[in-house]
């Protein structure tokens, strides 16, 4: 089968489409045939040995994938042949075919785009876990959500709206702020381009000050870090939850007085590893995602497909910040 395939550790331009073996199922997987594989932040880490796992070489990226279940493996009894399905997989998915555990896949509903499907899992159920497991978010309660065009940044955008907080979005550009309007968005902050010197920061402290409103931000969804982070935790509010998502832009440092003096919460967000620990918990997220998914209150938005010879494209422009919403390689 084709595999967009990583040989060797490397930028986008260094994967290349080759021919590898079908994979066959294990106990409790399945051999999916890919029909799309969403686009991740990890997918620009992995291929450069940057994420937090590294699998042998060589590989495909692509973490989560919709498809039609080709075979299954012993002991799977929730699927058969012929399902169509959505299945987070780590890496593998930008292939023909991907090897999934079917403890970590689910039935895509009818009427549903595979492309849609694709990028539900790691997105939504990052930021769900994010929000209510360590933000505890409440409805009336203030979200200020950094990178809000991006993947996970979109899912947090909606989701917020869906639990009833007044979301302010921070992006690096007006086109970008078109689509966190789009995802619902009650306020924009457009950030630019860091790096940020003492004056700027203090400015881009009280743009997002003025945003948030008099009490603050109530919770903060950072998946961009960098110089963005200190300004976003001054305008947090009083027993505010700061949630550390990722760090496309680096890896901050916090002066830790301004959580004496908000007495506010910095909590660490790590999805991949909470579905590992908690299954059962990660289950019942993803079951409240597909509801409001079925409501209409998320949808994944899907701006961009590409074929899975340019899957390293996508990639790239997930690299160099040029993404706009959600991109998918579709085969
Ligand atoms: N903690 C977890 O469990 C978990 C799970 C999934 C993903 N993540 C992490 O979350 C982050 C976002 O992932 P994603 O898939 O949503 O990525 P994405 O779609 O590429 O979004 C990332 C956003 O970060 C901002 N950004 C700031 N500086 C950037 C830079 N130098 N390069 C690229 N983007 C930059 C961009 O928005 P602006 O230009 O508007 O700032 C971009 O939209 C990544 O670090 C990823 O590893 C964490």
């Amino acid at each position: 089968m084709k595999a967009l395939l990583s040989t060797a550790t490397g930028g986008p331009e260094t994967l290349e489409l080759g021919e590898v073996a079908r994979p066959t199922p294990g106990k409790g997987q399945m051999v999916v045939d890919v029909k799309a594989c969403a686009v991740n932040f990890p997918d620009v880490l992995i291929i450069e040995d940057k994420y937090q796992f590294k699998p042998q070489r060589p590989f495909a990226p692509g973490g989560e994938v919709a498809g039609i279940v080709a075979e299954v493996g012993e002991g799977v009894t929730d699927f058969k042949t012929g399902d169509r399905v959505i299945a987070a997989c780590g890496n593998g998915g930008m292939a023909e075919a991907a090897l999934v555990n079917a403890a970590n896949s689910y039935p895509l509903p009818e009427g549903r785009d595979f492309a849609e499907g694709a990028a539900l899992l790691m997105t939504y159920g990052t930021s769900i876990h994010a929000l209510v497991d360590r933000g505890h978010i409440e409805e009336g309660d203030t979200l200020l959500v950094l990178g809000a065009s991006g993947g996970v940044g979109i899912a947090a955008v909606e989701l917020g709206k869906a639990f009833g907080a007044r979301v302010v979005a921070g992006v690096s550009s007006e086109a970008k702020a078109d689509i966190a309007r789009q995802a619902g968005a009650d306020e924009v902050v457009v950030y630019g381009y860091q790096p940020f010197d003492k004056e700027a920061s203090k400015a881009l402290a009280n743009m997002f000050k003025t945003a948030v409103g008099g009490d603050g931000a109530n919770v903060i969804y950072d998946a961009v870090g960098g110089d963005y982070c200190e300004p976003a935790l001054r305008s947090i509010a009083w027993e505010g939850r700061y949630l550390v998502v990722g760090f496309p832009a680096g890896i901050p440092r916090l002066p830790l007085n301004l959580t004496l003096l908000k007495s506010c919460d910095v909590a660490g967000v790590f999805w991949g590893a909470f579905a590992a620990r908690e299954p059962q918990r990660n289950r019942a997220n993803i079951a409240r995602l597909f509801q409001l998914w079925e409501q209409g209150k998320i949808s994944p938005r899907v701006t961009e497909r590409f074929a899975l010879a340019d899957g390293g494209k996508a990639i790239a422009k997930l690299g160099d910040r040029s993404a706009v919403g959600k991109l998918v390689v579709t085969i």
